[in-house]
Order: structure tokens, then C-alpha cells, then sequence
């Protein structure tokens, strides 16, 4: 059976509307996962709800254990995972406050763990992830945001970072050059770990700043404060829509 799983990013630490059924705190060979998972009803449809950063968002983006998030959900019956994500705009069109439903990853992270083939006795598979996010969630989201009224950019290409600070102009730049539309924190491992996994998997980011350099000299964290409630908002009137037609 199909289950969607909702990774909630940095503003979407719990989900009012979410009508509990079930919390539950589960074990993985890779360790814990950020916090219990929250099984239940969003707008009448079942879905498991997983804070990223944990209940208080006390675990920085470096120290995420994306390995038991991403295990602890396929173990519960997880089959589709949107992953939300607050991000940097980069690109013009990636203004504060829009949705962001990207088509693209560039991986700029070290040092995470990020692969489920560890054992050296293990026989691995490589994955393919020419296409890293799954095209019918994408598609799912957009139409969600259509309907929704939320405006959206439907493509785009998100620069994963190590954090937990923020970049430099130049690196922007660089990431600019390279073809990075938005820049966040947590894309990587994430995404490339559900593959492996045999999710389906697809990020809906929301832009709540802009990026180093491109702010007209106002700093980019107050650029954040100033955007998180109502860009999440955006994310939830997103989600809530995109369920009326569902996701699996
Ligand atoms: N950079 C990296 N991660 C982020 C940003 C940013 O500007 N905004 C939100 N998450």
C-alpha cells in the first residue's frame, strides 16, 4: 500500500493540522532518526510526519542522521516522501516567499554519511539519479500550488551546502555559475539515500531569503526571520491541496 511521509524542514517542526493517530519512536541499524515519527490524518488522508531537525530543531543540518530518518520511514510503510525544505533564492525568479519544486540537485556536503552500502562484504548496486526527484510528486506539487493559488517555480536546481553557516557571496557565485537555482542544507544526502531506499522522493522548498550577495546589503538572517512563517504557510496550503488529489 502506498504511504506518503512529509519530512518537515527548518519552520515546519510539527504540523497542526496533522490529526494524530500514533507517535512512535523507532530504532534503525543506523541509529535513531530525528525524533518519533507522527502517524495520522492530514485533510482525511493518512500520511507520517518526520521533523528533520527534531521537535525543538535542536540537530544542525550536518549532524542530521539522514540514514535512520530515511529507514525509519520505509519501515513504517513509507513509500513516497515530499521533503520540505526552507531555502536561499539565487536565481531572479527564486524571490522570498515562493515555492520552489526543483528538478535538479548539485551536492556540495562533505563528510555526511551518505550511502547504505557500508559493509565491505556487501554487494552494492549504484544507483541511477540522473533525475534525482521523482517526476509524478513533482508534477503532484505544482498542481498542488496551481490549485492552491501559491506561486510556484516548477523547476530548478538546489545547491546543497554543509552548513550550518551560511555561504559566502562567492560561493553563491560559484554555486550561480554552476547552475544552482536555490541553496539549502539539507538536500544531500537526503534525496540520494531515499533512491537507494526505493522511495519515491521530492522536495517542495519555499525561498526565505535571498542568497549571500544577492540581498541589496541586508543580511540574509533577518531576511530569514522575516520569511519563514508566511513562506511555510505557503508550503502548507501546498500540501494540503496537493493531498486533495493525492500524492501516492
Ligand atoms: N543558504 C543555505 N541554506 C539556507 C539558506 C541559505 O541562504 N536559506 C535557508 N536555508
Amino acid at each position: 500500500m502506498a504511504l506518503l511521509g512529509i519530512i518537515g524542514g527548518t519552520g515546519l517542526t510539527s504540523m497542526p493540522e496533522l490529526v494524530m493517530a500514533r507517535r512512535e519512536m523507532i530504532k534503525t541499524p543506523w541509529g535513531a532518526p530525528s525524533g518519533p515519527l507522527l502517524h495520522g490524518e492530514l485533510n482525511g488522508e493518512p500520511i507520517t510526519f518526520l521533523a528533520r531537525h527534531g521537535r525543538g530543531h535542536t540537530i544542525p543540518p550536518h549532524r542530521v542522521n539522514y540514514r535512520a530518518n530515511i529507514q525509519a520511514l520505509v519501515d513504517t510503510g513509507v513509500t513516497h516522501i515530499i521533503a520540505v525544505a526552507a531555502v536561499g533564492g539565487i536565481a531572479d525568479d527564486c524571490v522570498d516567499r515562493i515555492v520552489v519544486v526543483p528538478d535538479q540537485i548539485i551536492d556540495y556536503t562533505y563528510g555526511r554519511s551518505h550511502t547504505f552500502y557500508e559493509a565491505k562484504s556487501e554487494k552494492f548496486d549504484h544507483i541511477e539519479f540522473t533525475t534525482p526527484y521523482t517526476e509524478d510528486i513533482r508534477q503532484k506539487l505544482i498542481s498542488g500550488a496551481k490549485a492552491a493559488g501559491v506561486d510556484c517555480v516548477d523547476h530548478g536546481v538546489y545547491g546543497a551546502t554543509q552548513g550550518p553557516r551560511l555561504e559566502t557571496a562567492a560561493e553563491i557565485k560559484r554555486m550561480e555559475n554552476d547552475g544552482c537555482t536555490i541553496v539549502g542544507m539539507t538536500g544531500m544526502p537526503e534525496a540520494a539515500l531515499a533512491r537507494e531506499a526505493g522511495v519515491q522522493y521530492a522536495c517542495c522548498a519555499v525561498v526565505v531569503n535571498r542568497a549571500a550577495g544577492k540581498t541589496d546589503g541586508a543580511p540574509v538572517l533577518a531576511d530569514i526571520e522575516a520569511n519563514i512563517k508566511a513562506g511555510v504557510a505557503n508550503v502548507q496550503k501546498v500540501l494540503a491541496s496537493g493531498l486533495k488529489a493525492g500524492f501516492c
